[in-house]
């Protein structure tokens, strides 16, 4: 019995490229579950935006299918999908400038379908002080934050929607090494403490280091590797970066 909160079968994606088909993704078959960080890791171009814009229904697959707890995310609706089952976090953190951090999480709570018991700016401050946000930063205009700050409004928004999966895209693509940890660290404590299923795509090893499963995408078979991590039950300190591979298909 699989605990997937999500999976995908057999994904396949191309495009026409002039007189060619171009071929990005090839029967991705991937299962990920709740209470776990993955890193999707691979070359520039190797295909991890295509992968994460199929799994966050931004775009659809050519073939295949991309499961929320065994059902079809075509017959949940895309649009429902995007407004109530997941979050997306994007490299540039897609916040409303003018605005305070607060108010960000606020537009993004009055979009979903799901019922918001009592205050919403309370609970929009509650959910930006689980990532390290407090009362005074969340009511500066977010143009008034560091990239660092504004990262982490971008987490609360799209965890104050009360979701089962966040996504993100090169999360910390804009940010130096330390902010980056310090994303890396918000993202595992979701994972670990709130038993979010947290998905990322990310060039940068030392953010895939910290992950439970770490994905890599192989430009020759345009597919997740299948190297079986045979030290997967290693305490996590004694884990190497070579030793975080996992088997998924
Ligand atoms: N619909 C499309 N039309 C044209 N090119 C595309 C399309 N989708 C993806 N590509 C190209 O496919 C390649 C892989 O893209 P991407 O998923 O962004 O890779 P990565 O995120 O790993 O760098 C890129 O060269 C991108 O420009
Ligand atoms: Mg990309």
């Amino acid at each position: 019995m699989s605990n997937a909160v999500l999976e995908t079968r057999n994904l396949t994606y191309s495009f026409q490229d002039g007189r060619h088909r171009r071929t990005i993704l090839e029967d991705v078959s991937s299962s990920f579950e709740k209470g776990k960080l993955y890193a999707i890791v691979g070359a520039s171009g190797s295909g991890k935006t295509t992968f994460l814009s199929l799994i966050g229904a931004l775009d659809s697959p050519e073939s295949g299918e991309v499961l929320y707890v065994g059902k079809n995310i075509k017959e949940i609706g895309y649009e429902y999908y995007r407004r109530n089952i997941i979050g997306i976090v994007f490299q540039n953190y897609n916040l409303v400038q003018y605005m305070t951090a607060a108010e960000n999480v606020m537009v993004a709570m009055g979009i979903t379908d799901k019922k918001i018991e009592g205050n919403h700016q309370e609970y929009a401050l509650k959910m930006l002080e689980k990532v390290g946000i407090d009362r005074k930063t969340a009511s500066r205009t977010v143009n008034k934050l560091s990239g660092g700050e504004q990262q982490r409004v971008a987490i609360a928004r799209a965890l104050s929607t009360d979701v089962d999966i966040i996504m993100a895209d090169e999360p910390t693509g804009n940010l130096d090494y330390d902010t980056s940890m310090n994303i890396v660290d918000i993202f595992l404590r979701l994972a670990h403490e709130m038993n979010k299923c947290v998905i990322i795509v990310t060039h940068d090893l030392s953010v895939a280091q910290k992950a439970d499963v770490r994905l890599q995408l192989n430009p020759r078979t345009k597919s997740f590797e299948t190297r079986k991590d045979s030290e997967k039950e290693k305490k996590p300190e004694e884990k190497k970066l070579s030793d975080v591979f996992y088997l998924v298909d």
